[in-house]
């Protein structure tokens, strides 16, 4: 069974592993659970029999009328069992109260985010690679 929660209480480092899968330079556990903790909104999906962490989505936001989605991730062993769709619904609905409600993905994903109303539009962004890992 997944459980799905918004509390970061009782969530250890160990329970954190496996995530930012393909990053050239991924952030460490402790980085991990630092954005966690800083952003305005967060879903994580728990797998109840090991307690693992399996997915997460954050948001950052100004309670206004807008906020931005970050991050969302599903571990590759837990895709395609509807747990991403779950984060995305849990999240929409933290955010009901808000006008705006934008993110970046990759090309491939946009078919996953129209079946929550999202529509494709464009974009800018900067990266600064050297501090993809949050040290
Ligand atoms: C995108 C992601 C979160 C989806 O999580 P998931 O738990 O596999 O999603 P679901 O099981 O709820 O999938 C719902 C539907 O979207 C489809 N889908 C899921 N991931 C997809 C992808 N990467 N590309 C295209 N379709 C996708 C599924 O096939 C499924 O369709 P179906 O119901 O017709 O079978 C997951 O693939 C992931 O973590 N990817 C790596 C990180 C990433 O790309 N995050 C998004 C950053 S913006």
């Amino acid at each position: 069974m997944i459980r799905y929660t918004t509390s970061l209480e009782h969530i250890d480092n160990s329970q954190l592993d496996g995530f930012f899968v393909g990053w050239p330079n991924p952030p460490s556990i402790t980085k991990h659970k630092e954005l966690l903790e800083k952003s305005s909104y967060v879903w994580l999906a728990i797998d109840q029999d090991t307690e693992q962490v399996i997915g997460f989505i954050t948001a950052i936001s100004d309670d206004v009328l807008s906020a931005y989605i970050p991050f969302l991730e599903v571990l590759p062993s837990y895709q395609k069992q509807g747990i991403g769709t779950e984060l995305v619904k849990h999240m929409l609905e933290s955010l009901q109260h808000l006008y705006m409600i934008d993110l970046l993905c990759d090309e491939e994903v946009t078919t996953f985010y129209k079946r929550f109303k999202m529509f494709e539009c464009k974009a800018m962004c900067f990266r600064n690679y050297n501090r993809q890992s949050g040290q």
